[in-house]
């Protein structure tokens, strides 16, 4: 791969120059790559990169494999410095964030989300369907809004059986092993909120994870989709953990490629069952619709005019989203223990990149408390 890839066919010149325009203000970016040196600068609605120039504002120092994964979608910035592979030589993390979105258009033609931009072709991004809906249209609104939620797919009697096997993996699961992940909470106290592999321990949530309802769901935008219980964490189960707590538990505003495997992985689609069903109180799944496959600008938040979604579920329901759609799981503003069981169907390419026990998460698993200070940055976008 030569140093810095041609732009991409598919992109705007006019949209990129725009974008570069937006972040002429933080100054240039210097990458430092084992011995090469190159500045990403802004003149006027121009991006201008030059090899051999130092003069950055902001500058960065990574190896040549780092920035090969950075350009080609496979690392971000967040997932980079979480694994040690980027040094910050002047600036901060927020510089970083800032060029971001502009750096994944001219590398890869990934275009920024912009809300003016966003056409729902009249659907409601608030719609809920029956299981009874046919494929077609399930298909048109997950491809449309990044999302989708689809009611009463499972009968009560099935998540009431999946819930007793959650609670036999519960009280099995411990600090450390590897596979569940835990928070602190308001006490002090460690407290589940995932469990990993979850069906490799479990016939009965294998049985639920290879169920053909499932895998209607989990295909609608692809047919060669395919799960991976074996890698990636395989099928989780989230547990909402009530209070303020400390670690991952809720998870701001992210895209699940948020540290990295956007090239490998995207647009995989997760199928979350829902064991308790959601609302505010027990922590619910919220979306920006139409955000999928497009990189959100920093401090987008701060936007008014940027569409929000809370998806309120009832036992049973399913949603479905496209994982790099925007999409967060605030803290519960009541009791908590919302359960979620998440059944991800991934392009061919995952089994190419990723082993057996394997997953981008595995930065992540162990060091939540790192994470969680990187996360007080607005702009750090982590997966879930
Ligand atoms: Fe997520």
């Amino acid at each position: 791969m030569t140093l810095v890839p041609q732009i991409p066919d598919t992109v705007d010149r006019d949209l990129l120059g725009k974008e570069a325009a937006e972040v002429a203000a933080t100054g240039g970016l210097t990458f430092y790559i084992d011995d090469e040196t190159l500045t990403y600068s802004v003149d006027g609605s121009t991006v201008r990169c030059e090899v051999g120039k130092d003069t950055g504002a902001t500058a960065v120092r990574l190896s040549r494999r780092a920035w090969d994964d950075l350009v080609g979608q496979m690392r971000t910035f967040v997932g980079l410095l979480l694994g040690d592979e980027l040094q910050m030589e002047r600036g901060g993390f927020e510089q970083l964030a800032d060029w971001e979105p502009v750096l994944r258009y001219r590398h890869a033609g990934i275009p920024p989300y912009d809300p003016s931009r966003a056409d729902f072709e009249g659907r409601d991004p608030a719609g809920a369907f029956s299981v009874d809906t046919d494929d077609a249209e399930l298909a048109a609104q997950l491809r449309v809004m990044g999302y989708l939620h689809v009611t009463g797919v499972f009968t009560t009697e099935e998540m009431d059986a999946a819930n007793r096997e959650v609670d036999r993996l519960a009280l099995l699961a411990r600090p450390g092993d590897d596979q569940s992940w835990w928070v602190t909470d308001e006490d002090g106290s460690p407290a589940l909120c995932r469990l990993v592999y979850a069906t490799l321990r479990s016939p009965q949530l294998a049985a639920l994870e290879g169920d053909l309802r499932v895998r209607r769901l989990g295909t609608l935008l692809d047919p060669t989709l395919a799960i991976a219980p074996d890698r990636m964490e395989g099928t989780p189960v989230l547990i909402k953990v009530p209070g303020r707590t400390s670690g991952l538990s809720n998870i701001p505003w992210h895209q699940d490629c948020g540290t990295g495997g956007h090239a490998v992985f995207c647009p995989a689609v997760s199928v979350g069952i829902q064991l308790t069903g959601s609302n505010a109180e027990t922590g619910n799944l919220r979306v920006v619709p139409g955000s999928h496959g497009q990189a959100l600008k920093y401090h987008w938040q701060d936007r008014t005019d940027v569409p929000v979604v809370s998806i309120d579920t009832s036992p049973g329901d399913v949603t479905v989203h496209i994982q790099d759609v925007m999409h967060a799981s605030p803290r519960p503003t009541g009791e908590g223990q919302r359960r979620t069981m998440y059944v991800t169907h991934y392009p061919s390419a995952l089994w190419d990149h990723i082993g057996p026990g394997e997953a981008l998460n595995d930065l992540v698993r162990n060091r939540t408390e790192q994470v969680a200070d990187l996360q007080r940055s607005p702009s750090a976008s982590l997966p879930a």
